[in-house]
């Protein structure tokens, strides 16, 4: 089986489907639903990547996971994370997506916080046969650290530069990366980068992995290595994701020139 289709690569933030200010994993199951009812609609080769929220950023800081190895830590919040992918999971099927959870702690391996290894071959065996991959930020196995905490942020890029993606969208609980009046910037790039870095925050809620500053880095990273544009937009406003999905341009561009 295969096709040439290009492959779109969606996050869907942890503050849009959970509660991110609750201490332990509270899903947000009517916003999933709408979610999953807009991916049901698109027909393509898609990898679905979804943040931990509440099910990973509490138990993460409880533990010190990102200033140390702790066994019962790395369980408790592996655990939980894969509880919210089952509830993604469960309700994409239930919407008509052929989904499948991939827990990356179960195929990726990591050097010093960085994804050095993932099992791609599963994920284009997937998408060939035409199953829709849900992967998640989670604890995984570090070659330096012992365990390491991946945001879905990070996955994105390198999925995205590593499977030559077609198009990449992080949709969040804002419009885009805003500026200082609260207004969306259109276009950020590595020449207007330095002008507005200023302005992008980290998270209002726990959140271990860099909040908005850390996906606007990954993705100006991806697009030296690969070219690719991609885009920030609010995944809480009904119709953006399916927006996203069949080729608008929304929320914030991250591209490498000016567009
Ligand atoms: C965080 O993943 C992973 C853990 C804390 C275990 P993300 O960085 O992708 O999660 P969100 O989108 O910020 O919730």
């Amino acid at each position: 089986m295969g096709n040439n289709q290009g492959i779109t690569i969606l996050k869907i933030g942890g503050s849009v489907i959970t509660d991110k200010s609750a201490d332990n994993g509270a899903a947000r199951q009517e916003e999933i639903r709408r979610i999953a009812e807009e991916i049901a609609g698109f027909k393509s080769r898609l990898v679905i990547v979804h943040g931990a929220g509440s099910f990973g950023h509490p138990q993460a800081k409880r533990y010190g996971l990102t200033d140390q190895f702790d066994p019962l830590g790395s369980i408790i919040t592996h655990r939980s994370v894969k509880e919210l992918n089952d509830i993604i999971v469960d309700e994409l099927n239930e919407a008509g997506v052929s989904a499948i959870g991939l827990h990356p702690m179960n195929c990726t391996i990591s050097d010093d916080g960085r994804i050095s290894e993932m099992s791609l071959n599963i994920i284009t065996s997937m998408l060939d046969t035409g199953f829709v991959p849900v992967l998640h930020g989670d604890v995984v196995m570090d070659k330096k650290l012992g365990t390491s905490v991946l945001s879905g942020d990070q996955i994105v890029p390198y999925l995205a530069s590593k499977l030559n993606a077609e198009r990449v969208g992080i949709g969040s609980a804002e419009n885009g990366v805003l500026d200082g009046d609260g207004k969306t910037i259109a276009n950020i790039n590595p020449g207007n980068f330095d002008n507005i870095k200023g302005f992008i925050g980290g998270s209002a809620n726990t959140d271990v992995t860099g909040g908005m500053l850390g996906k606007v880095l990954e993705l100006l990273d991806l697009s030296e290595v690969s070219n690719t544009t991609s885009y920030i937009f609010n995944a809480g406003n009904a119709g953006n994701i399916s927006g996203f999905l069949n080729g608008e341009s929304i929320g914030t561009a991250i591209s490498k020139t000016e567009p």
